[in-house]
């Protein structure tokens, strides 16, 4: 029998538990064209706001990049998702507690790699995700860059998406390349316009891609802030503390304290069907074995 084929009758078979406490949880993948614009600062640091305003906040760690979140934020994983498949640990076990309580699943990158896994290994990734022993509100998933397939199915998959762009032309250009790929199948697209030189830079940027967009896509995208070019969050970098912690108050922080709250102000619709980390993976994996 065709192998892609039966894995996608593991799929329809399998029931998800809903997660022990919250069971409906917002999905948001925070992603962008070109590499180097800042996800994963965002990524991590947003995870830090939305958790101190009283969320419970995952992150998990699908970049593939050089400056991920272990590297961000000090922190040294023993074990990824490969040992959760191996039956080494289980979902728990690799969980680490970050900075301000967020969760992290480090070394998620595996995820890209998911139709190539065995039927019993995808089994165990969804039993794995449907046991997570712990109450969370919000999920953060930073991708890796660019227009790959197995980055857009990551983004495809999540009901919301953060994409975020510098000021520069070919940043922008790549992110209305990514905005293309993935705008009929997410529900919410929102922007970010990182090392911006002050609130107009950011503002023309955002409008040129807001435009576009729903001239050429018929797309509407939500502006949700900016965050200065600032030398202080290079230094967080160099230290491993998430800027947010080391440089409370520095203009950066209050641009992203900002993109927190108005992230929490823009519920969707409820009319929706809620995602739930076993909807997610689920949908994550029909895309991927397509
Ligand atoms: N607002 C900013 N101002 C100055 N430097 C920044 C800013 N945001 C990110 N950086 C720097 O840009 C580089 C890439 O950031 P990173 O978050 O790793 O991007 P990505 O995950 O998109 O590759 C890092 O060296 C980081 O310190
Ligand atoms: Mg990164």
């Amino acid at each position: 029998m065709n192998d892609q084929a039966s894995k996608l009758r593991i799929l329809k078979k399998t029931q998800f538990q809903p997660l022990k406490v919250s069971n409906s949880v917002r999905v948001i993948a925070v992603t962008s064209g070109k590499g180097g614009v800042g996800k994963t600062n965002l990524a991590v640091n947003l995870s830090i706001v939305l958790q101190k305003m009283g969320k419970n906040v995952l992150l998990i760690d699908a970049d593939l990049g050089l400056a991920n979140v272990d590297l961000i934020t000090g922190i040294t994983p023993r074990f990824n998702l490969f040992h959760v498949l191996n039956s080494q640990k289980s979902i728990n076990d690799i969980i680490l507690e970050g900075p301000a309580g967020i969760k992290i699943i480090p070394g998620a990158s595996g995820l890209y790699s998911l139709a190539n896994l065995s039927e019993n290994e995808i089994n165990c990734l969804i039993k794995a995700f449907s046991n997570i022993d712990m109450s969370i509100d919000i999920i953060v998933i930073d991708t890796g860059a660019g227009i790959s397939k197995n980055v857009i199915n990551l983004v495809r998959a999540s009901r919301e998406v953060i994409v975020i762009t510098t000021p520069e032309y070919t940043a922008l250009t790549d992110a209305y390349a990514v905005i293309k790929l993935v705008h009929e199948y997410v529900e919410k697209i929102h922007l970010v316009v990182n090392k911006a030189d002050n609130y107009k830079v950011a503002e023309a940027t955002a409008q040129k891609l807001i435009n576009t967009s729903s001239k050429f896509l018929n797309t509407t995208i939500y502006y949700l802030g900016f965050i200065l070019e600032d030398k202080t969050i290079f230094q967080a970098n160099m230290e491993q503390v998430p800027f947010y912690l080391k440089f409370p108050n520095s203009l950066s922080s209050k641009c992203l304290l900002n993109i927190g709250r108005k992230l929490l102000e823009s519920e969707l619709d409820s009319s929706t069907e809620n995602q739930t980390v076993g909807s997610w993976l689920k949908k994550l994996l029909s895309f991927m074995l397509r």
